[in-house]
């Protein structure tokens, strides 16, 4: 990309979270999640976006995605492959790249002007980007927590979906299920109270976000019926912050289970 195409793209990422980003604060401040009812970025970008991922699964830069189970047991997710967007990929993903810097940078900022008790930090963030081949593949209720950022802990979630494709027969719609570290806390937690479960198609350019250490979310079964443009792309960003309690260092076992995750290593 040119310096002026650039200028450009991270002008539209601005542009665009201008019109949505009191939405989602509100969203944030009464339920504790948000998600857009239209693409929040413009089509043309969007698909460019999407060319880029299919570039870097061409590349082979998509690895097995693990989950962690009960702290120290890792099983494959099947049919669900994930990578980490920086810096070294930028030849293959430049929008992807500033997507996430001008994302985090922004939100950053106009999130913790709302809610300074999250203590955001700017300058460390997670990110994951998934793409499922069909085959069923889902992923079992969870809470965005996890062990790849210590001692930064993940506090909002926002996830963008970059299928063109997407129509119902695909799936792999995201379920929010209410608050709560299993189904049946979440169904207990009065969820009614805020608007959820509510399940979400992951249309491209639908953003939703959610606090990452209260709504616990799952993802219905995806399938693939005319091949790589069907796969199921999602690409979450956690904006971090730092855990100020008595910090426990990683373990070597915690490390090697965030292959595809690793500790935040690029600094803006
Ligand atoms: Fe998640």
């Amino acid at each position: 990309m040119s310096e002026s195409e650039v200028g450009k793209f991270n002008q539209q990422v601005l542009t665009s979270i201008d019109g949505w980003c009191d939405e989602l604060i509100a969203g944030l401040r009464d339920h504790g999640w948000w998600a857009s009812t239209k693409p929040v970025l413009p089509k043309p970008l969007l698909r460019a976006m999407r060319q880029e991922v299919e570039d870097l699964w061409e590349n082979g830069d998509f690895i097995q995605s693990q989950s962690v189970l009960g702290g120290n047991i890792y099983y494959d997710k099947k049919h669900v492959f994930a990578t980490e967007i920086k810096s070294e990929k930028y030849t293959t993903s430049p929008r992807m790249w500033h997507y996430t810097v001008t994302m985090t940078r922004e939100l950053v900022r106009r999130v913790n002007a709302a809610f300074p008790e999250m203590d955001l930090n700017g300058k460390f963030i997670g990110n994951k980007l998934n793409m499922s081949v069909g085959n069923g593949a889902a992923f079992d209720a969870h809470l965005d927590v996890g062990v790849a950022e210590k001692p930064f802990n993940r506090k909002l979630s926002l996830l963008l979906y970059l299928n063109d494709s997407w129509r119902p027969a695909l799936g792999g719609e995201i379920v929010l299920l209410g608050e709560g570290q299993t189904e049946a806390e979440a169904a207990k937690s009065q969820p009614g109270a805020l608007g959820l479960p509510v399940t979400l198609p992951p249309t491209s350019g639908t953003l939703v976000a959610f606090w990452s250490d209260k709504i616990l979310h799952k993802v219905k079964a995806s399938e693939v019926l005319k091949g790589m443009k069907d796969y199921r792309v999602s690409y979450v960003i956690w904006l971090v912050g730092e855990d100020h309690e008595e910090q426990v260092a990683p373990s070597s076992a915690a490390e090697d289970a965030s292959k595809a995750e690793t500790a935040p290593s690029w600094a803006f």
